[in-house]
Order: C-alpha cells, then structure tokens, then sequence
C-alpha cells in the first residue's frame, strides 16, 4: 500500500494564506499528483485536486464534516451549529429546509424583487459621482434579500446590516483586525436575527408566511425540537449572508463584460446564452478556493489509505481551471458550456455531487439567476463608463476581488419598462 506523497513541509498554513487559490495546485504539481498530504494550522491534511478527487470527496459514506473546518471559519463565514457542520439524517433533514426555500417560485419571486430595487438603485447611480460597484451592490442585494426574506430591515438600518453580513465572508478570511471584525459582525448579526426569531415565536412580530423566514422559524429538526434561537438565526444567515456574497460575481459579470465585450452580444442572444456566460464567470472567477472535510473510517482507494479523523481539503479553483476537464481552462469561454454537458462533479464553485445528499450549495439557482439578471440590467437597464482603474485580481485576499472594486461613473438608466421588454423580464408592475 502506498502513503500519499508528503510535501514533507513543517507546516505550510502561510503558504496557502499566501496564494490561496494556487496553493493545493502547485503542490501537486510539485508531487506530481493528485492527492497529497501537508501540514495546515498543524494538522495534517490531505490535499485533493480533480474529477476523481471531486467524485470520491462527495461520496458520504467516506468524510464527515462535523469538525472539519477551522474555528476561525465556524466562528464567521459559517456560524456555529448550522448545516456545514451536519452528516447524514441530520443534514439531509437540515438540507430539505433549504431545497423547500429555493424553490423555482420563490427564486422567481426573489429575482423579481431584485429587478426591481435593480432600477431603484440605478436611478440614485445616475447623481453619484465615480462608485464603486461592488459595495452598491452588496447594499442593493441586502435590500433585495431581507425583503425576500421577510427580516424586517428599516432603510436607517440597511448600511449597518449589509457591512456587518458582507464581512462574514468578506473579511473572514483575512490575518488580524479584519478577521476580528468578521467576528464581531457574527456576534450582531447572530444576536439581530435571533431576536427576530423569537420576536416570531412570542407573537410581537408576524413574519409573512412562507417567507423563509418563517419557514425557518417553524423548522422542527430530526428530533421533531423546533430549532433553537441561535441555530434557527445561523441558517437564516446562511440565506442572507451568501446571497449578498452573490455581489462578488456580479462584479465579474461587470468586468467579464468590459474585458472581453465580444461576449456582450452572445449574453443577449438567448437565455441560454446567459445561462452559459454565468456558469463561466463562475468556473473562471475564484471564489472559495476550497473546501474541508474528514475521513469518516479509514479506507483505501487507488492504492493509497485514508486514515479515520484525518482533514481532507477539496481544491475547488484548482479543479475548476483544469486542462484534463476544461480545455484551455485560462481562457473565458462560455460556449464550452454548449459544446459539452458537464456532470455533477464538475465545474465545482459551489461544490459538487447531489445537492439532496452531499453539502452542495443550495443557492445555485439563485447565484445563476441573480448573475443573469444583473448581466441584463448591465447591458439594457442603464448605461455607464468604466475610468481608468486597477481591475486586476487581488489574488491574495479571500474571496480576491479587483483591486478598485470596479469604479463605474455616468450612470444614465434605460427606459425600465422598454429594458425588461426586450430583457424578456415579464414582471408585474409594481
Ligand atoms: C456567491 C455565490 C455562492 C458561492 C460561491 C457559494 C459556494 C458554496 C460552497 C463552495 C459551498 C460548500 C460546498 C461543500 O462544502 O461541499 C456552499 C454551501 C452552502 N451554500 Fe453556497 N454559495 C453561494 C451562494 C449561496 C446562496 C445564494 C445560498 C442561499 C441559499 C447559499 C447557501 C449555502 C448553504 C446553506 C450551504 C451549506 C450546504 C450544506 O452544508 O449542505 N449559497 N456554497
């Protein structure tokens, strides 16, 4: 039986807060293979990259994730005692929660919300002197979610409340004071939601009903126990938080269209075409470099063993970028996605496999639909110029973002009711 290759390393935790994305790729390539082991925050961990990898990392009955990602991760992006942490019944009972509050209805509806404070936010764009688009973004999809939502957001508030669940991923990742401020914003935004939970359960605030909010609210777990206050506000902000982090790739879709305009008219052909341009920008664009788990029982596979307890990390990007998937994975080409259908373990920005069954996103038909929309309303909702800037890619920060967070000036808006006619967008008037 062979051992996994080892990078033989003390510990490597600051080579991969260095160059996150390319980390677990370029030690492979290093070790000429696949599955590797190094020392992270001075546990070992496995190391995995490809379609094998992605196809045995999603089989449940070999890794568990309870205990699988760092303190530092649970006490920000995640939340403590929310559906990451889950395995087998308790997830895939956890999991139905979020398959019922992404239906295609309420997806829809959400997306119809976001159209409309789309041209609410482009109008106040039209006085505002060069922007950054990103942060607009962030407060426009709060708005948009805690509507959808049914939280209770006054307008005084929205600021406030948009910094705080934007840093949970925005600054989760990062050394130092930044990363205290996400823990900070974990501690509001925890005590905030659940306040609204039990403001619900005591009768002083009616949440619409079946707004996922309230779905939340009444969720009775495995144990037929409804979820307590803090959990019930960890998974609502496991709502909220993601889908204003859905901003970081409408800002791609933003510089995908400036960098490489010969694609703009291929994203107004046809929904499809949309479809295609989103799944790109997901599959080129970094976002989470990767993603933890642990060995439920020792096993062995292709040869090598997997020892029970030992962390295994997923190299999302590194898989996603490629060549034996994607031909010339560099490149931004969305008509891959017509050339060839893909499977379930690849791309993998959002994780793979069966959504019902492994820890999968649940919100990838809000990211594509939101990232469509947005890719309209930025071509036929309003018009804008892009000045001089630095729009290349911070690599070293997490998630890694423009360096000017796209400064945009000149806003003029479309005429909205002729922009959705020819978006195709049949919306009711408000
Ligand atoms: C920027 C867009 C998004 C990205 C890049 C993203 C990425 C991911 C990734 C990588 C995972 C973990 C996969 C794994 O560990 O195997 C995940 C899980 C999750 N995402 Fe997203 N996501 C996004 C948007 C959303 C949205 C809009 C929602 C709202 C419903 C959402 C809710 C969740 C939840 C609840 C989980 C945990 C699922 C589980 O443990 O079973 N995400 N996401």
């Amino acid at each position: 039986m062979a051992s996994i290759p080892s990078d033989r390393r003390f510990d490597s935790t600051w080579g991969f807060l260095r160059d996150p994305y390319r980390f677990i790729s370029q030690r492979c390539d290093d070790l000429h293979a696949d599955v590797i082991e190094s020392r992270l925050l001075l546990q070992r961990t496995i190391l995995m990259r490809g379609l094998e990898a992605t196809k045995l990392f999603y089989d449940p009955d070999k890794f568990v994730r309870k205990g699988a990602a760092p303190r530092a991760v649970q006490k920000t992006l995640f939340g403590m005692g929310g559906i990451q942490g889950l395995d087998d019944d308790a997830h895939r009972h956890r999991k139905e929660l979020f398959l019922t509050v992404v239906t295609r209805e309420r997806v829809a509806a959400l997306n119809s919300k976001f159209t409309e404070w789309w041209e609410v936010y482009a109008g106040r764009w039209q006085d505002k002197k060069p922007f950054a688009l990103y942060g607009e973004l962030q407060k426009l999809l709060c708005r948009t979610v805690s509507d959808w939502a049914g939280v209770p957001l006054p307008e005084g508030d929205l600021e406030m409340r948009t910094r705080q669940l934007a840093s949970l991923y925005d600054q989760a990742g990062s050394v130092g004071p930044q990363h205290l401020r996400s823990r900070w914003a974990r501690n509001r935004c925890d005590r905030w939601i659940a306040s609204v939970i039990r403001s619900h359960r005591t009768g002083r605030l009616n949440l619409p009903a079946d707004s996922p909010a309230h779905l939340i609210a009444h969720h009775r777990d495995i144990d037929g126990h409804l979820l307590s206050e803090h959990t019930a506000a960890v998974e609502l902000i496991n709502i909220l938080r993601p889908t204003i982090a859905v901003s970081v790739y409408i800002l791609f879709v933003a510089l995908t269209l400036h960098n490489h305009p010969r694609y703009r008219a291929f994203a107004l052909e046809s929904e499809r075409n949309r479809f295609y341009f989103a799944e790109e920008v997901r599959r080129y664009y970094p976002f989470f470099p990767a993603t933890a788990a642990r060995v439920r029982d020792d096993f062995e596979w292709n040869g090598l063993s997997f020892h029970k307890g030992r962390r295994v990390m997923l190299d999302l990007y590194g898989t996603n970028h490629d060549s034996r998937i994607f031909e010339e994975p560099y490149e931004f080409r969305p008509e891959r996605f017509a050339e060839k259908t893909y499977d379930l373990f690849s791309p993998i920005p959002q994780g793979g496999g069966d959504r019902r069954i492994t820890h999968r996103c649940p919100g990838e038909d809000i990211t594509l639909t939101l990232m469509s929309t947005a890719l309209l309303m930025l071509q036929r909702g309003m018009t804008y110029e892009v000045p001089e800037q630095n729009l290349n890619i911070d690599f070293r920060r997490l998630p890694a973002l423009p360096h000017s967070r796209f400064m945009v000036r000149g806003v003029k808006v479309v005429d909205h009711l002729a922009a959705r006619e020819r978006a195709g967008l049949h919306l009711e008037p408000r």
